[in-house]
């Protein structure tokens, strides 16, 4: 089937980004991104191309060039399912936060919505995509409703996980090291899978696009991010050794790096990882391993976000420590509140636990981040529920300018790798902040040796 009509439900940071490259390289497929947030598809729609509610990279030169030619973003879900062939499912999948498996399990009410929204609106066949990260068997329960309360229309539904990293997202778009496309073994199946291998086919080669079946497909996603985040947890569990042996964690990270067996990326010990998605996938994994009675493969992988918290925790706990153990009515100044740098998503960020820990001992916090928003901060810590939103206010401050932010500082933390905190005129940083000045960098960004010549006191991770 030659496809003509694409929709993708869901305009987030996986939909947009997604469907954007999908109409620049297609622009012969008429590609509708629709959403039940009027905010939001009216950020996707402003004119002002610097507004588009997702900040990547390139993204909005892309949305520039097919915005109004073959993209469309939308609020009527209806009408876009109803003309698509194929419908890209790219709602969010958070943790539970009720009920059976709460804290654990994802939250599929979305996807379900969505699910019997396409069944109540298809008139004819249609090709339903995955493109949220499930749990491994969803497609079943997906299959199931559409069969169940559908107008008697064949569906076939394909899993297609994505592997964009926020920050890179475009880039990854572009050139992915694979793309994956699960479905069924019948000859429908296969006619469905070839659909979409054709969409991408417009710009990934062939040797890229990797096809199994579904459930291959749902897991590989899980077990990606499992491993990925895993890596992280063992390096910073290594930095932990090197603050007590006079290792170095970087000179650790390098050196098991050129071992091409283990490679070298995805080694940088840090203050934690955050996102949206590493802890919430992997604790999916655990739900469904122990759903199995799994126990040994579930506590394997609980241990990845052990680690984690305790790398979060140990960062506030070193603050204190250093700073004579108390910080109550101190200013700290944090750089960075983002997950990581070039995005403005700060979900699961290590800077909101870092500093709910230390208003916990009465620190007074201030931020600058280029990216993120003085609301987006104050909610951030509100939805932790440790204390009143007003006594959050009360302890956090915001700013623009980075230097009136570090003005009058005990210390600085870096929370995120902004390239722009290496360029920063350190020696008028130093020159208005307390004495001893303090740095401690959770991201070893910045330039160690050349602070301390400064005057300045500078903890890095692992060393
Ligand atoms: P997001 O929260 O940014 O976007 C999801 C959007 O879906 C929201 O705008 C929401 O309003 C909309 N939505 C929810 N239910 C809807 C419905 N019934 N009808 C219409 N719209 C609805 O989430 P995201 O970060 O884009 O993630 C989406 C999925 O992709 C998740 O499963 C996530 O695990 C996965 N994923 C995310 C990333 C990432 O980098 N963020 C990368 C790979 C995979
Ligand atoms: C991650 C994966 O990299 C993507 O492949 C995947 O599609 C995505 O999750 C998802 O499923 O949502 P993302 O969370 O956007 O992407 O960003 P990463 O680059 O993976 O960084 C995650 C966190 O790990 C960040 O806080 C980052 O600072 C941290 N990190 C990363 C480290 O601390 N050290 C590293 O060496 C690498």
């Amino acid at each position: 089937m030659g496809i003509t009509k694409i929709c993708c439900i869901g305009a987030g940071y996986v939909g947009g980004p997604t469907m954007a490259v999908i109409a620049q390289k297609c622009p012969h497929i008429q590609v509708t991104v629709v959403d039940l947030n009027e905010a939001r598809i009216a950020a996707w729609n402003d004119k002002d191309l610097s507004q588009i509610p997702i900040y990547e990279p390139g993204l909005d030169v892309i949305v520039g060039e097919a915005r109004g030619r073959n993209l469309f973003f939308s609020t009527d879900v209806d009408k876009a399912i109803d003309e698509a062939q194929i419908i890209f499912i790219s709602v969010n999948t958070p943790t539970k936060t009720y009920g059976k498996g709460k804290g654990m399990a994802a939250d599929l009410k979305y996807i379900e919505l969505c699910a019997r929204q396409i069944a109540r609106v298809a008139k004819d066949n249609k090709i339903v995509v995955e493109k949220s990260t499930l749990p491994v068997r969803t497609a079943e329960a997906i299959k199931s409703i559409l069969d169940n309360t559908g107008n008697g229309v064949q569906f076939q539904i394909l899993s297609n996980p994505e592997f964009l990293a926020e920050g890179t997202a475009v880039e990854d778009l572009l050139n992915p090291d694979r793309i994956l496309i699960g479905g069924d073994s019948t000859v429908e199946g296969q006619k469905a899978i070839q659909s979409l291998v054709n969409v991408y086919s417009n710009w990934v080669s062939d040797e890229k696009i990797l096809t199994t079946n579904v459930w291959s497909s749902e897991l590989s996603k899980l077990t990606a991010n499992a491993f990925l985040a895993q890596r992280i947890s063992s390096i910073n569990a290594m930095s932990e050794l090197c603050e007590k042996t006079g290792a170095d964690v970087s000179e650790v990270a390098k050196a098991i790096g050129m071992d091409s067996r283990i490679g070298s990326k995805f080694l940088k010990a840090s203050v934690g990882f955050g996102g949206s998605c590493f802890q919430k996938d992997i604790l999916n994994l655990v739900y469904i391993a122990k759903s199995y009675g799994l126990n040994e493969v579930a506590d394997y992988w609980e241990q990845v976000i052990i680690m984690n918290d305790h790398q979060k925790r140990r960062f506030s706990d070193k603050i204190v420590q250093t700073l004579y153990n108390t910080v109550s009515g101190k200013k700290i100044t944090f750089l960075g509140w983002a997950f990581k740098k070039d995005t403005n998503d700060t979900r699961e960020s290590a800077a909101i636990y870092v500093a709910d820990d230390l208003i916990n001992e009465h620190a007074n916090i201030a931020v600058y981040d280029p990216k993120v928003s003085t609301n987006k901060i104050i909610d951030d810590l509100n939805y932790l529920e440790t204390r009143t939103a007003e006594k959050n206010e009360n302890r956090i401050s915001c700013f623009t300018d980075p230097y009136q932010a570090c003005h009058n500082a005990h210390a600085i933390a870096v929370l995120t790798e902004w390239d722009e905190f290496k360029t920063f005129d350190w020696q008028k940083i130093y020159d208005a902040m307390q004495k001893p000045a303090f740095i401690f960098d959770g991201r070893n960004l910045l330039n160690g040796a050349e602070l301390k010549a400064i005057g300045f006191v500078y903890h890095g991770v692992g060393a």
